[in-house]
């Protein structure tokens, strides 16, 4: 037997304002959208914003659905978007924002297992690394360098 060992370095912002501009940008672009999700029943909006090497901007809200599980994060939303719309061109980053409407939330929420899968995908079919930032409605940012930083061991296309 051998033990083995993951670890993961990220960066830990303290405001947006210090993270470089174009992460500011995406951000921003993250918070426009994630005041227009459409969560009437956890109330929990999210917004998320892709960043493509043609510098385009593909941005989702969370939708939520009377049947719950027929709702999609705001993530998968963006990425799906993304992936239809620019099949070709590389996902560099993903910008995420939460904010809740029954409470202050100032903790980064990290993107969900599914939506780290769904990211996965496009980071094993490009072959390039996809940096993740998230951060509450204010507050801190969290910066992985790449998806499967914070997914590891994951599933992929090789197993099938
Ligand atoms: N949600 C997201 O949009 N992204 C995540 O990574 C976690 C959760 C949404 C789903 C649902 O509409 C609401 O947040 C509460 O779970």
């Amino acid at each position: 037997m051998i033990e083995k060992q993951f670890t993961t370095s990220y960066q830990v912002y303290d405001h947006l304002d210090e993270m470089p501009e174009e992460d500011i940008q995406l951000m921003n672009k993250a918070c426009e959208i994630r005041d227009q999700a459409y969560a009437p029943y956890s109330q929990f909006m999210v917004g998320a914003a892709v960043l493509l090497e043609n510098g385009e901007i593909v941005v989702g809200s969370n939708q939520e659905n009377a049947a719950y599980p027929s709702g999609l994060c705001a993530e998968r939303n963006a990425i799906y978007q993304a992936g239809s719309l620019y099949p070709k061109e590389k996902i560099l980053a993903i910008a995420i924002t939460v904010k809740s409407q029954r409470k202050k939330v100032i903790v980064p929420a990290a993107p969900c297992g599914a939506c780290r899968q769904a990211i996965a995908e496009y980071e094993f079919k490009q072959q390039h690394p996809i940096k993740i930032m998230f951060m509450a409605e204010i507050g801190k940012v969290i910066k992985v360098n790449a998806l499967l930083d914070i997914l590891p061991l994951a599933f992929d296309g090789s197993y099938l």
